[in-house]
């Protein structure tokens, strides 16, 4: 069953049933201001922080689940019918109603009583300003007349001041009505104000929402929208909100434009901003909006045999990845803003994903992750980048909800709550940028620790590196501590495979750097450490058919051929392969178990069978219930993992039955069971083990995003940047007869078309650059376009 399309030429996703069996969530703003809206425009806006500084106000866990949100209501002045242009809140209509969700847009369209209206809701490109842009067309043979009301609902600023202590939050913010803005003062604040204005004169306002709405009614059926006239509301204290109300008479076919803008700041500010944005204005920002995006998505196009991989490739999944990076993973309807900062192993991921699209914001990423590490060599695993900033923001006076800043002794925790996993993925997000830019002096750049002092971002690395030398279990396997990537498997002093396979991992990235860079006395050190880390690894964790996931603190292996639960697990498995520990033969086992215990038609599970004992040894995860999350659900972050497993071993078919599986897009028309957006990829979906098998959940905020991109890109289209080459190493379906990918590498465009007449999986014959033969594709001067023409075949890769 459909919801809706996508529209690639436009880029948009578009929802033409607006029942969605949850909500289908997008995000607007690009810098400081962002929102996160559904299908209905249920949703909220934030400024810097969802946390400390939320423009309006969102009920998670309500009933419906979507509100509230920035409505416009509709009401037909003869009749006194009423409704919303965005279908909610009202709920008319339903039949002729469509959302367009766009690349930082929203757009909701519905044709009501003979009345064609639309709502776009965006973020200026330069100013704190949510632009509503608002459209109605007279459909009918006759005139008519309408009153239209605007409607948000301000918050409180600070998540707990919105949700606790109304004694004092109620007596907190203020509102008043002046030519024409409305603000919003949160008098706590030293800058607590919003404006709300419009670029008409409005024929009415109320500031104060109890007043709008009305005792014992909802947003569904606000008093003043029944009655037709607002009622002038605002006062000190109290909860507010943002209505300015136009009177409209529109000639049979005419046509009326409103613009609603939602800013930061206050009265003044608003009459600026309204100034500033007249339509045509608006109309330009609107066009700088899709250039932005256009630019990011330029830098890598393709076109190849699966419709699915090309929408998301091309659209979708670069947008999800840019979204973790630009707004970190604490704003969503699920992630609904009580906690903010960076997690330190999802930033350093999601980092390492669009450095060719995003390279500024991935650098700033990585900076903060640097001044996160301790001088021991682990990362705090939740911070806030301020805390690190060379020159700390200054703070005003003292409000209740200022944001506080706790002493450093409380900032840096023990090693008892670090994840053994956090540094590591940071190691090689930092030689992906340098592979990706080639600013090699980013290496030698000084950077602060946590805890007191400085060093170099490659003396960082070091430390991450040792520290995972040291932090050995009685059988030289890393220390599983808190937990891994799997937050539920805490194995304490036990061992965790997967870590060791990722110190390889990290291990084999950083010796590439230390000899790119001359450094060949470290890159003969680190290899050493290498080796033993791979020997110990292959003695210590291979069970025969595939390696086992880890070692309990009290000696009990995890993930081996004998145990009922948790028998194969996909973490470890994979990244056997990925890291070059396990050799082919191994390898092909290893992936092969995977395929066997854990695929299904929605993708790979983390683990199988479910644990169903609680087993405080191995974790957490022995309580979750089996089928979800990390007990055996369809963890989408890792299904990557196992992709590029698949084509490092050079079998495309299979890389690609993973690939789809999982693919969001390909699940269109399977939304009675995904039940998620099919335009974005969730966190997991729910296991073999539960009734709701093949239901998708938690949607944008998820490492799979970038995983998804990163393996897709780079392991099985296979191009790759390197410190001086751009490889082309691709692994594809062996029916796949040609496929094309142009990309933008340090400023120059390479437009390579990928040949595959003997349907080989992998195997790069020869490649040719504007008709010359090369082993791979030199760095050309920024500005330059070449050709490129690559002959797969039997014959080992480059
Ligand atoms: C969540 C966390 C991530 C963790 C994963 C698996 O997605 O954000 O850090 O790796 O769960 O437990």
């Amino acid at each position: 069953m459909q919801y809706g399309h996508f529209d690639n030429e436009k880029r948009e996703y578009v929802i033409d049933r607006v029942d969605v069996p949850v909500s289908w969530t997008n995000y607007i703003g690009i810098g400081d201001m962002m929102g996160v809206f559904n299908h209905t425009a249920g949703g909220y806006l934030v400024y810097k922080s969802s946390e400390y500084h939320r423009i309006t106000r969102f009920r998670p866990n309500g009933v419906p689940m979507d509100g509230p949100g920035h409505y416009v209501y509709l009401r037909d002045d003869e009749s006194g019918d009423h409704w919303s242009v965005s279908w909610q809140p009202v709920g008319k209509p339903k039949e002729r109603y469509r959302c367009r969700h766009g690349l930082g847009y929203s757009t909701y369209e519905s044709h009501y009583s003979d009345i064609a209206a639309s709502q776009t809701l965006f973020v200026a490109m330069d100013d704190p300003v949510e632009i509503w842009d608002v459209r109605l067309k007279n459909d009918s043979g006759r005139e008519r007349t309408l009153s239209v009301f605007s409607y948000l609902e301000f918050s409180f600023h600070h998540v707990a001041m919105d949700n606790q202590n109304f004694q004092m939050s109620l007596y907190a913010a203020g509102s008043r009505f002046v030519d024409g803005v409305i603000e919003h003062d949160l008098y706590y604040e030293q800058d607590g104000y919003q404006f709300f204005t419009s670029d008409f004169a409005p024929d009415g306002f109320d500031c104060l929402r109890d007043t709008f709405i009305g005792p014992y009614r909802t947003e569904r059926d606000p008093l003043t929208v029944e009655r037709g006239i607002c009622q002038g509301s605002f006062e000190k204290g109290g909860n507010h909100c943002g209505c300015l109300q136009k009177k409209v008479t529109l000639a049979p076919g005419e046509e009326e434009r409103l613009i609603f803008l939602l800013g930061e700041g206050g009265i003044e500010a608003g009459k600026r901003m309204r100034e500033k944005y007249t339509p045509a204005r608006v109309d330009e920002d609107f066009r700088r909006l899709a250039a932005f995006w256009d630019q990011k998505l330029s830098c890598l196009q393709i076109e190849t045999p699966n419709g699915g991989l090309d929408t998301e490739i091309n659209i979708w999944n670069l947008y999800q990845s840019e979204i973790n990076v630009m707004f970190s993973r604490f704003t969503s309807f699920i992630e609904v803003g009580g906690r903010v900062g960076l997690g330190y192993r999802d930033t350093a991921q999601d980092a390492m994903m669009v450095p060719h699209s995003n390279p500024d914001k991935c650098r700033s990423r990585l900076v903060e992750l640097l001044r996160a590490l301790t001088t021991t060599g682990y990362g705090l695993h939740l911070f806030e980048p301020r805390w690190f900033e060379p020159v700390p923001e200054k703070q005003g006076f003292k409000s209740p909800t200022v944001v506080p800043t706790p002493d450093r002794k409380e900032i840096v925790h023990g090693i008892k709550d670090a994840c053994a996993d956090d540094a590591l993925w940071l190691v090689s997000s930092v030689v992906q940028f340098i592979r990706e830019t080639g600013d090699l002096a980013f290496a030698d750049e000084d950077v602060t620790y946590a805890d007191g002092g400085e060093g170099t971002v490659y003396e960082h690395l070091k430390r991450i590196l040792d520290f995972s030398t040291r932090e050995v279990g009685r059988n030289g396997i890393c220390k599983g501590l808190r937990a891994d990537w799997n937050d539920c498997l805490n194995l304490g002093g036990g061992e965790s495979a997967m870590v060791s396979f990722l110190h390889l991992w990290a291990l084999n990235n950083f010796i590439a750097l230390a000899e790119r860079l001359g450094r060949h006395e470290d890159a003969a050190r680190y290899r050493k450490v290498a080796e033993t880390v791979r020997r110990t690894s292959r003695r210590v964790l291979w069970d025969g058919k595939w390696f086992i996931r880890g070692i309990t603190a009290d000696g009990r292996k995890i993930g081996t051929q004998e145990d009922e639960e948790g028998r194969v697990h996909m973490e470890s498995n994979t990244w056997a392969v990925i890291s070059g520990a396990a050799d082919r033969e191994q390898g092909l086992s290893a992936m092969d178990s995977v395929y066997e215990y854990l695929f299904t038609p929605y993708g790979l599970m983390l683990n199988a069978p479910c644990y169903t004992k609680v087993d405080e040894g191995i974790g957490f995860v022995t309580r979750v219930y089996p089928g979800l999350k990390e007990n055996g659900a369809i963890f989408s972050h890792p299904n990557p993992w196992a992709w590029v497993a698949e084509a490092m071993l050079g079998r495309g078919d299979r890389a690609m039955e993973l690939y789809d599986a999982l693919c969001p897009a390909l699940q269109n028309d399977r939304i009675e069971i995904r039940q998620s957006e099919p335009y974005s990829y969730c966190q997991f979906v729910v296991g073999r083990d539960h009734t709701a098998f093949g239901r998708a959940r938690h949607p944008f905020m998820t490492g799979s995003a970038g995983w998804a991109y990163y393996a897709a890109t780079q392991y099985l289209l296979g191009v790759r940047p390197d410190f001086d080459v751009l490889r082309i190493d691709p692994c594809v379906p062996a029916d796949w007869k040609e496929f094309s990918v142009t990309r933008t590498w340090r400023g120059a465009r390479y437009k390579i078309h990928i040949l595959n007449p003997e349907g080989v999986e992998k195997g790069v014959r020869s490649i040719r650059m504007n008709g010359q033969e090369v082993s791979a594709l030199p760095a050309l001067p920024a500005g330059q376009t070449c050709c490129v023409e690559v002959l797969m075949g039997k014959q080992e890769s480059l």
